[in-house]
């Protein structure tokens, strides 16, 4: 019998994902150091309008997003999901701090080096500002929080993160989010809105081939993790709009016929000439899409702020049952 490997998450995954049919690698991968820069270089593009948008919403409402998330000045807790560098959250937390008003700050994220550098930044920026960070899975740490359910609770999960999970992830990761809310709480989620494909295939399919290094570099990920050799001149970047679904679909494709061998998986894969290796979704959105799932999440849309183009919007939910 052949001795069993210890396989890391990601090699499990990429074995799963590469001995589909279709082939695909999961998005998740691409933020190594190097994958967040590049992100970093994505969201300063021109044609990346998602972060401007937000960016917009946050400075030029901050009065009327903080009427509507403590209408009553009651203590409240600002839970971040994913608060990565908080450079959005920012521009409210400054506003909640000069008003004066009661509340406290907990930005929940993976990356223990994000998470200090920003409440390092936070206490120099906003001394006064009640933050305390929790790195983590989400939603161990949302329902450790629980335990304090007289605090009412604000959940942000900002920048479209959502749209980048398939339908079964959307609907596992709003359960978690109503099952660890309490009624009246209320959550604030980053929804990029179905517009002109034009707009959308630009921000995509960038000139500068931003999102080409990004889909690449998950092989350049794997080569070294996992000891695998992509030739990353053998794959072709494409990425696709549908108008009905308001799915981006971004793809690495073979442009040959190839084998690679992962070492850590002592296993080699073989690629068909043009055979596409589905890498990542950026779903768009329509109000009656984000209603509904509200509405099947037990949640209500209280508002909806969006950016001078309609392009995105920020909805604001309460728990309702
Ligand atoms: C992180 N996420 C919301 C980005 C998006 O727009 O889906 C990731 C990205 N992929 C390509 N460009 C940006």
């Amino acid at each position: 019998m052949e001795p069993k490997l210890l396989l890391s998450q990601l090699a499990t995954d990429t074995l799963q994902g590469l001995s589909s049919n279709p082939k695909y690698l999961l998005s998740k991968y691409f933020y190594d150091d190097e994958g967040s820069r590049i992100f970093q270089d994505i969201m300063n593009m021109p044609e990346y309008y998602l972060t401007d948008c937000e960016h917009e919403i946050f400075s030029l409402q901050t009065e009327e997003i903080t009427k509507a998330i403590c209408p009553e000045n009651k203590l409240f807790n600002m839970v971040e999901l994913g608060s990565g560098d908080g450079l959005k959250t920012r521009i409210l937390l400054k506003y909640l701090v000069e008003k004066a008003i009661n509340f406290q700050y907990t930005p929940i994220d993976i990356s223990a080096k994000a998470n200090h550098e920003l409440v390092q930044s936070l206490k120099t920026e906003l001394p006064a500002l009640q933050v305390e960070a929790k790195t983590g899975d989400y939603f161990q740490k949302l329902k450790n929080l629980n335990g304090h359910a007289s605090i009412q609770k604000i959940i942000l999960f900002l920048g479209s993160n959502i749209g980048n999970f398939s339908d079964e992830e959307t609907t596992k990761f709003l359960n978690q989010l109503s099952a660890y809310s309490n009624v009246g709480d209320k959550v604030l989620i980053g929804f990029d809105l179905k517009k002109s494909p034009a707009i959308i295939m630009d921000a995509y399919n960038d000139p500068h081939g931003h999102t080409r290094r990004f889909n690449l570099n998950h092989l350049v990920r794997l080569n070294r993790e996992l000891d695998a050799d992509f030739n990353l001149q053998k794959f072709e970047q494409q990425t696709t709009y549908n108008p009905q679904s308001g799915e981006v679909k971004s793809f690495l494709i073979s442009n040959g016929e190839q084998t690679v061998q992962i070492g850590a998986l002592e296993k080699e894969f073989v690629f068909e000439k043009w055979e596409a290796v589905f890498m990542e979704r950026s779903r768009k959105y329509d109000f009656q899409t984000i209603d509904k799932l509200a509405l099947n999440h037990g949640f209500k849309v209280v508002q909806n702020f969006t950016d001078s183009r309609n392009y995105f919007v920020d909805s604001l939910w309460e728990k309702i049952t």
